[in-house]
């Protein structure tokens, strides 16, 4: 197989995730001033080499062209062994030597933040040691987060990114990293290009919409927001991009079933990794 050097196409095959070289280059058009940017960035599966850590950094500020990020993240709780596809396996299970060589530019300035990307918790049974392989359904050690923050982290991560919405509202995780001051930020928070039709006609949210006289989209973005999260919905279409920046205050009653209604299903993953990378095991354990 081709080994993934730069990040691959998105999940949904319709736009190039490399775009950090056009993002930097639009907004040095846009002329607004650095500091009123937030810029977000991630180290991509095939750069945990020590070596190439602060490469990769470099190249993505030198892309954007900027001297520093707001936000960088480990892009998966998995790696690639270099210039391959084939599993790292060492970072899995201990993804410490890569946050301590993130620290390191933070240090110099050239990143603000560090986080994490998809870092999920398995939920082990009572008194379970942070390293110990759980039982199945979870035989894996892939996206537990105590793999990292069982260290001595100089700095703390600040942000956990993962696939948040109506359909995997993340009760669990949402409870836990609010306890351990780490702000979850949703990706996917629409359900992707792949069910947000259906997340956007579920009777709870056209409801609420038409009492409030706001959008459906509208509806769930508030929602997410109220819920303490960092949202990142993702649209391709000037009207939506602007819809979407309008976040409503939900009434606790409106609030509260939408959150009930989240709760109702199983939860259930939008978002598939391993097919999309072709890879032969599944990164979530729980994804069928
Ligand atoms: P498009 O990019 O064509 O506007 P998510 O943020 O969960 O990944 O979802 C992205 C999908 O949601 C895209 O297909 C995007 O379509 C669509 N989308 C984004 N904002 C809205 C909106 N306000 N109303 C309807 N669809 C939206």
């Amino acid at each position: 197989m081709t080994p993934p050097l730069r990040a691959p196409e998105s999940r949904d095959g319709e736009h190039e995730l490399s775009n950090e070289a056009e993002v930097g280059q639009a907004l040095k058009e846009s002329g607004f001033p650095r500091e009123e940017l937030w810029f977000t960035s991630k180290l991509w599966n095939t750069f945990h080499a020590l070596e190439d850590i602060e490469p990769a950094l470099d190249e993505t500020l030198s892309s954007l062209q900027t001297d520093y990020l707001d936000l960088y993240l480990i892009h998966w709780p998995i790696a690639f062994k270099k210039g391959t596809s084939a599993l790292d396996e060492a970072f899995t299970a201990n993804p410490y030597p890569t946050w301590q060589k993130l620290e390191e530019p933070v240090e110099k300035g050239k990143i603000r933040n560090i986080g994490i990307s998809n870092g999920e918790r398995a939920v082990p049974p009572p008194h379970t040691p942070a390293h110990a392989p759980l039982p199945p359904p979870f035989p894996s050690l892939f996206c537990r987060i105590e793999n990292l923050t069982a260290n001595p982290l100089k700095v703390q991560p600040a942000v956990n990114q993962v696939e948040l919405n109506f359909w995997n509202p993340q009760l669990e995780l949402l409870a836990w990293s609010a306890a351990h001051g780490l702000r979850l930020e949703a990706h996917s928070p629409l359900g992707s290009s792949r069910q947000v039709k259906d997340t956007l006609a579920v009777p709870a949210v056209q409801a609420i919409a038409k009492q409030l006289g706001i959008t459906p989209a509208q509806a769930i973005i508030s929602w997410h927001v109220q819920r303490g999260t960092i949202v990142l919905p993702k649209s391709v279409t000037p009207s939506r991009v602007v819809e979407n920046f309008q976040v409503h205050a939900l009434p606790d009653d409106l609030f509260e079933q939408l959150e009930k209604a989240a709760a109702a299903h199983p939860p259930q993953r939008v978002v598939n990794p391993s097919k999309n990378w072709g890879l032969d095991f599944n990164v979530f354990d729980d994804y069928p």
